[in-house]
């Protein structure tokens, strides 16, 4: 049988490029609930791709419509939700998230993230000639909003996505947030 996670909400926060859809679907597998990308709902909503968002109405454009549709996934029963990388900048963002379910943040080097984001293609903020450079930043002033909602820290950097997926599943078992398997 599946983890089980009836009344479990997960959300997973963390960097550009550091797995939070491959994990999440992995993860809402393992625990046999639905897998959300707030992303991809902002672009369902929206009938556009982030891109489009971002040029026409600019980054706080975007973030109106991230606050939005969190607001509505933090009222989902049980899912596994990915998160956009910046969807923790608002305070308003981080306190329904923090109410609402388990967090779990998905830390992973610069390097890491230059090599997964490649051309930072659909990805507005890195549409900069210096990539490293703005993840960078962006790790400087982000890390530490992603270290203070965490209920969970996992190290996301070694690049199988099943194995993270499996190891916060582990996690979530041992601090009784789902049960565990009969006889083990
Ligand atoms: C952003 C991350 C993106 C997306 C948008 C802004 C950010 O999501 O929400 O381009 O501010 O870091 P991913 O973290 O899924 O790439």
């Amino acid at each position: 049988m599946a983890g089980n996670a009836a009344n479990l909400r997960l959300f997973l926060i963390g960097p550009m490029g550091s797995g939070k859809s491959t994990v999440g679907r992995h993860l809402s597998d393992l625990l046999d609930c639905p897998f959300i990308d707030s992303d991809a709902e902002i672009e369902s909503r929206a009938g556009a791709d982030i891109p489009w968002i971002f040029d026409v109405e600019g980054e706080a454009g975007f973030r109106r419509r991230e606050t939005t549709v969190l607001k509505d996934l933090v009222e989902h029963p049980a899912a596994v939700i990915a998160t956009g990388g910046g969807a923790i900048l608002a305070a308003e963002n981080r306190e329904m998230i923090a109410r609402s379910g388990v967090v779990v943040f998905l830390n992973v080097s610069v390097s890491q993230q230059l090599k997964r984001t490649g051309s930072g293609e659909g990805r507005p903020l890195l549409q900069r000639r210096d990539r490293e450079e703005t993840l960078n930043q962006l790790m400087a002033e982000r890390e530490p909003l992603y270290r203070a909602l965490a209920d969970v820290i996992i190290s996301a950097g070694g690049g199988n996505a099943r194995k993270v997926a499996r190891q916060i599943e582990a996690v979530l078992r041992e601090r009784g947030l789902i049960p565990h398997h009969d006889g083990e």
